[in-house]
């Protein structure tokens, strides 16, 4: 294929800018030479001083474009999640380069009535929450989410989708990078005891059923976490360099959507506890209004912890937040 002729079929006329922007970073990502602007004009079925505006955007958004007699040539790409990075998802993603937290914009969205596996993401947020009213601090380098979610399923159920994020993380995570993620009840991942990942969930519902289920993800990608909090880690400080923020999610998002649509919620929580780290554990539960200690024996199939007390009682606990005492 000669890149200076428009492609066969490749001419249409694309009404979304980021998907001009999405036409032309592929278009140069896939071409060794120059690819004209006059190629670009025809495929798009835009004007030059069109494609010419979508180059300089992104060259302002940080893609190191370089323009030579014979077109434009691309050099490199920032890490950044903008949604025509994902093009079998564009429409979906939100991207913020700042915001308070992406849990309020998801919520927004969801009333709204925004697709089921919408997914805002922000650069940093300053007002990042965490679980149990916490603040999750999320400055830049950590990648922050949340998926809006539709699974029609009963309320009692939601938790089932929480169990599916986490287990399908740390499979990612194992897949991409081999490292050994864990996961601790009820969804944080860590790597050797540190913390990588931590989740939190929101959910709605109409008459029993889930209206939307909003899994929030913060996870440690290219910060330095233990600034703020001593028991936690980056993928960065584990395997020693930077990795794609970009490629991780993009992997995630996929193996994620690939096992909420196969809809086998019942085995979730026997899955995830192949790489349960909490079982058999000294733990301690916080919750809102209590506080437990024993050890962990099990998570049933609802995924509630199963605590074996001093007392030698069985007690089951549906919520809180576990520390691994030993
Ligand atoms: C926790 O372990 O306490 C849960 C942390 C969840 C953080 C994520 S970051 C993306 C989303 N937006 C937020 O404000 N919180 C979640």
């Amino acid at each position: 294929m000669k890149n200076n002729l428009p492609m066969p079929g490749l001419q249409f006329s694309i009404q979304k800018k980021s998907a001009m922007k999405a036409h032309i970073l592929s278009r140069l990502r896939n071409s060794k030479e120059a690819v004209s602007g006059e190629v670009l004009r025809a495929e798009l079925g835009t004007s030059r001083v069109s494609v010419w505006k979508h180059i300089q955007k992104l060259q302002e958004l940080g893609y190191g474009i370089v323009s030579t007699g014979k077109g434009y040539q691309l050099h490199s790409c920032p890490d950044i999640p903008f949604s025509w990075e994902f093009p079998q998802r564009e429409e979906k993603i939100h991207y913020y380069p700042e915001t308070g937290s992406t849990m309020e914009i998801a919520r927004d969205l969801a009333r709204k009535g925004c697709p089921h596996f919408t997914v805002v993401i922000a650069g940093r947020q300053t007002k990042g929450r965490g679980r149990l009213q916490r603040q999750w601090f999320s400055d830049e380098g950590g990648l922050y989410f949340t998926i809006v979610l539709r699974p029609e399923i009963p309320a009692v159920l939601a938790s089932r989708m929480n169990f599916a994020a986490s287990l399908t993380l740390a499979e990612t995570l194992r897949r991409l990078f081999g490292i050994e993620a864990g996961v601790k009840w009820p969804n944080d991942i860590l790597v050797h005891d540190k913390k990588l990942c931590g989740m939190l969930s929101e959910m709605e519902s109409e008459a029993d059923m889930v209206s939307f289920v909003n899994i929030g993800m913060g996870i440690n990608v290219n910060n330095d976490p233990a600034v703020f909090e001593p028991n936690a880690v980056s993928l960065k400080n584990i395997l020693g360099h930077e990795v794609s923020k970009k490629e991780l999610l993009s992997a995630f998002l996929d193996d994620f959507e690939k096992r909420i649509n196969q809809g086998n919620y019942e085995t979730v929580v026997g899955e995830w506890k192949k790489h349960a780290i909490t079982i058999g554990r000294q733990v301690r539960v916080v919750t809102t209004k209590e506080i437990f200690e024993g050890r962990a024996a099990d998570v049933d199939k609802d995924g509630s912890l199963i605590l074996e007390c001093e007392d030698g009682k069985r007690k089951t606990v549906i919520y809180g937040d576990c520390f691994h005492q030993l």
